[in-house]
């Protein structure tokens, strides 16, 4: 039983963000702008980061977690580095504070299967910050194949390597996005997992072709890697009667239909919102809140495309003595030289 927040003064929802590096600060904006909500302030070690994002922002800014939820919070969105959101997330549940926990959840299963059960015993709502659900592009290919018998599923996700590094490949850092909207078109879980994975300049897996069969049948492939100099981002279903085609950056979906016969059929274009997709996470958050209302990313389904990401990455260290030669298992410093033009976000 999750409890709905009691709003504060004026029937604002009081929020804050914990980390606010790349994705927190992006966070931090939109909260700021939300209609009934009042973002009260920020937490941040890095006290250059935290000033320059409360003083833009109008807010306090804090050097940690419990002095922001000393200063009074409904709720706190975590964007902090994927390590350190276990204890983040049980301080605030221990005061009963709700959470969004940015994906992927934790560093392991049972660190997020902790988060959870912390988060039911004390009824606060748990999301997980799967921000490409909330993509107009990917919210029309949703719809276009409701009722449809998907066949298959091909998500491409490359790009440069992101400017700052965390201590994660592309299978935790990307690839747990389309894992995610594996599990979400289809509505049935991943149950075989066939990794193929490569190391070109990183210490950890800079290329993933991953394929996968969920238990309804569909069978998906991700291409993902940080070894591409622009950002691209597609989504391809088959189904029996329809081929959709999706640009999740431009935001394009075009759906084939009308087989016939003689190998002629019929296209069109389809109508594609423009909401920024953080946004309308962050308001689904605090309408999740607000009711008392499951959230629209489950802490169980963050658990479950993370077990998935895991599982492709079982089996790499071994793999990686075999296949990668000394003078390519380069030092993780070197990323930093490689064009940084690519954002980290999804
Ligand atoms: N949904 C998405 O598309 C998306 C995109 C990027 C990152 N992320 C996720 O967001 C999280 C952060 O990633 P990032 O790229 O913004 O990282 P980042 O390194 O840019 O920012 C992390 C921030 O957390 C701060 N921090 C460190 N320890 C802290 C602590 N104890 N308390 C509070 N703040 C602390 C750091 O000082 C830094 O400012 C990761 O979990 C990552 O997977 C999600």
């Amino acid at each position: 039983m999750v409890h709905s927040a009691k709003a504060g003064a004026g029937g604002l929802l009081r929020l804050g963000v914990v980390g606010v590096g790349v994705m927190g600060a992006n966070h931090a904006r939109v909260l700021a702008d939300l209609a009934e909500v009042k973002l009260v302030g920020i937490a941040d070690p890095d006290q250059k980061q935290r000033d320059l994002v409360s003083k833009a922002l109008g807010c306090a800014g804090h050097a940690d977690v419990e002095a922001l939820i000393a200063g009074g919070v409904d709720a706190i969105t975590i964007a902090a580095p994927t390590h350190l959101h276990r204890h983040l997330a049980l301080t605030c549940i221990r005061h009963g504070v709700h959470i969004l926990v940015e994906k992927p959840i934790a560093s392991s299963v049972e660190e997020g299967r902790a988060i959870i059960a912390a988060a039911q015993r004390a009824g606060v709502t748990l999301m997980i910050g799967h921000v490409e659900r909330f993509n107009p592009a990917v919210e029309a290919i949703k719809t276009a194949i409701r009722d449809e018998d998907i066949l298959s599923i091909a998500i491409t996700r490359v790009g440069p390597f992101p400017p700052r590094m965390s201590n994660v490949g592309v299978v935790i850092d990307l690839a747990v996005h389309d894992i995610d909207l594996i599990r979400w078109f289809t509505d049935s879980d991943i149950v075989e997992v066939q990794p193929q994975l490569s190391n070109a300049i990183a210490e950890r897996e800079d290329i993933a072709l991953l394929q996968f069969r969920t238990a309804s049948g569909v069978l998906a492939h991700i291409n993902t890697n940080w070894l591409t100099p622009f950002k691209a981002r597609s989504v391809t279903v088959a189904t029996r009667k329809k081929y959709i085609m999706g640009d999740l950056l431009t935001r394009q979906v075009t759906e084939c239909f009308g087989f016939q016969p003689d190998g002629s059929y019929s296209m069109r274009h389809l109508s594609v919102g423009h909401a920024e997709p953080l946004r309308s996470e962050l308001q689904a958050f605090v309408s999740a809140i607000r009711l008392g209302k499951p959230p629209a990313v489950t802490g169980e389904e963050g658990v479950a495309s993370l077990e998935i990401a895991i599982r492709c990455l079982e089996g790499r260290d071994a793999e990686r003595c075999v296949t990668a030669p000394p003078t390519q298992a380069r030092d993780l410093s070197m990323r930093e030289s490689v064009d940084p033009s690519g954002l980290v976000t999804t």
